[in-house]
């Protein structure tokens, strides 16, 4: 047994020194290795032997695997380094080649305005909610005053969860637009309150150039007693003067783009401030209701294309919070009123940078993004 380990170590030596590749040093390591060399067997066999000769035996037979294992390791990173000399000598490899640079995003213009929209009216006062994109039956229609009876609920295509109800909201939907942050606002603050919703809504119908399943909208509430709307007039010429006087809106001397089929407001800073006027609208969740538009900022009210000749640009609607409204939010109309509205914050940023295909915004399409 003695010799034949000797024996087996010089045979495995003689070979892994006389190896050409790294593939026949790999059949080297389990002919001599591997579970069925005679190396294991003998090992394998040590529990059967006596304990004289496992004294002796066993020992050995460690000593020849490491050896093996030792002789093997030294001639593979021989055979390795040998490997990158001759490459080295043989091909080409250039030191000095740049290597390629990680690019760095930035913020999606959908992000950028909402960040401003959120800043003017912070500065104003306004705090900032969230609410959730699923939303219950409830707190989309009937909490607006929208029953389901109402025709008001063709107005905004739903799209449905199936199989989803509950018993006390009604079924689940994708929310058709901000309006039910206010409800769960009122429910948690209560009145006094004066707060901006921005978020993601979703309609179920047809896309084309300016409409999209999916866009985004910023809420406004503001509650307290003796609110009026010549508050909300008030508070949306400063809101809007300033975002269209934002630095960002028109670099100083960035060229202006005439309205490649959008409506083309990138341009010279307004020279005046922007006037605002309310015109009848009809939503059930507000009495009266109202649309609200703003002076077109590129002719100041003179008439251009951008605002088809009437100097003024439609906006948002919005009115006085209806009374059953304050109640699905556990506020009393008797003792508080106040105003809400409701407008596009993608129809926004496609009138402050001339898009002219809403599609844009969610495309995710790099050559539009990198222009931001
Ligand atoms: N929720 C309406 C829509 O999506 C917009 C709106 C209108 C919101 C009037 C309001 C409002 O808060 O008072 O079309």
């Amino acid at each position: 047994m003695q010799t034949k380990l000797q024996e087996l170590e010089k045979r495995g030596l003689a070979e892994i020194d006389s190896a050409k590749d790294l593939n026949s040093l790999q059949e080297i390591e389990v002919k001599y290795l591997g579970r069925k060399s005679e190396l294991s067997e003998i090992m394998h066999g040590l529990k059967d032997l006596s304990p004289e000769e496992k004294r002796i035996i066993g020992p050995l037979s460690n000593a020849t695997k490491t050896t093996i294992t030792q002789a093997l390791s030294n001639k593979r990173s021989g055979m390795e380094a040998e490997k990158i000399r001759q490459q080295l000598s043989t091909e080409f490899f250039d030191l000095t080649y740049p290597g390629k640079p990680h690019e760095i995003g930035h913020i999606h213009p959908l992000s950028q305005v909402q960040a401003e929209v959120e800043n003017i009216f912070s500065d104003m006062g306004f705090a900032i909610m969230d609410g959730p994109e699923v939303e219950s039956e409830y707190y989309n229609f009937e909490g607006l005053n929208i029953p389901a009876d109402h025709p008001a609920r063709d107005m905004q295509d739903t799209f449905f969860l199936k199989d989803k109800s509950e018993a006390k909201h009604g079924r689940l939907v994708l929310r058709t637009h901000t309006s039910p942050v206010q409800i769960r606002t009122m429910e948690k603050y209560g009145a006094p309150l004066r707060v901006i919703m921005p978020g993601r809504v979703f309609r179920y119908e047809a896309t084309d150039a300016s409409h999209d399943t999916t866009f985004y909208q910023v809420e406004g509430l503001l509650i307290d007693k003796h609110i009026s709307l010549a508050h909300l007039k008030g508070v949306m010429e400063e809101f809007l003067t300033r975002l269209f006087g934002q630095p960002s809106a028109r670099r100083e001397g960035e060229a202006v783009r005439p309205s490649e089929g959008g409506l083309g407001l990138v341009g010279p800073k307004p020279t005046a401030n922007i006037k605002v006027r309310f015109r009848p609208g009809y939503f059930p969740f507000v009495e009266p209701g109202l649309e609200l538009d703003f002076s077109c900022l590129l002719c100041n009210e003179k008439g251009c294309s951008v605002c088809k000749r009437t100097g003024w640009l439609e906006f948002m609607g919005a009115g006085m919070v209806h009374p059953n409204v304050l109640k699905a939010g556990g506020i009393d109309p008797k003792e508080y009123q106040g105003w809400a509205f409701g407008f596009g914050l993608t129809r926004l940023v496609m009138m402050r940078y001339g898009i002219d295909d809403i599609r844009l915004l969610q495309s995710g399409d790099l050559r539009f993004l990198r222009q931001f």
